[in-house]
């Protein structure tokens, strides 16, 4: 193997590499933006799709400002991260849960992407390419910024909605345990499980209370 490639070629193999998962990233948005439930979370997604396309026209300017080939090469750590997005899509999740899992899922695309360019960019600097750097800090503002989107689209109610339905399977799940316990019916002891876990509920206000009344 030769040993003599430098910085400049890893920097247009990486942009290579970028070029690629920005194109694995339109696919998996469209489908995520089918996929989600919330009608914030699906506009979040199809705002970051569009994005998204003039982000692959960006890295189509670098090229040509580098005077090299525009040409994707396979990102499998992108393929890796969308193969488990992919996997939220089809799992048997109730609605509130997926869109919660989906957020997590596009954060880690986000997350990947933020440290593909901040080294894009890092290295561009470095050779003296100050238009790709240009080019890749709009796109890496835009990465940051739809990372901050969701974050704030998780903790204002999606992660908060589907705990509450996490709840509700618990009661469900408790209802079946305590009648095949008793040889019963769920019907039958669904009641008396209620009350139970009302009663947790309620202590779980007053702690709650308790942690707020502290700050
Ligand atoms: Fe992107």
């Amino acid at each position: 193997m030769a040993k003599d490639e430098t910085l400049r070629e890893a920097f247009i193999d990486e942009l290579r590499d970028t070029f690629d998962a920005e194109q694995q990233i339109i696919k998996a948005l469209r489908k995520m933006v089918k996929a989600a439930n919330s009608a914030t979370l699906r506009a979040a997604f199809a705002t970051h799709l569009e994005e998204t396309h003039a982000q692959v026209a960006r890295l189509e300017q670098v090229f040509a400002s580098l005077d090299e080939k525009i040409r994707g090469k396979h990102c499998d750590g992108m393929a890796g991260i969308i193969a488990e997005a992919k996997s939220i899509i089809d799992a048997d999740f109730d609605d509130a849960t997926t869109d919660a899992c989906l957020v997590a899922a596009a954060q880690r695309v986000e997350h990947y992407e933020i440290a593909a360019y901040g080294a894009l960019i890092a290295w561009a600097n470095v050779l003296g390419h100050r238009e790709a750097a240009s080019l890749l800090e709009q796109t890496l503002e835009e990465e940051k910024e739809t990372d901050e989107k969701l974050t704030a689209l998780a903790d204002g109610g999606i992660n908060q909605e589907a705990a509450g339905n996490a709840d509700r399977d618990d009661e469900t799940t408790s209802t079946r345990d305590a009648a095949a316990a008793k040889g019963r019916p769920a019907a039958s002891v669904g009641k008396k499980v209620k009350k139970a876990d009302k009663a947790k509920k309620a202590e779980k206000v007053k702690k709650t209370g308790k942690a707020k009344g502290r700050r």
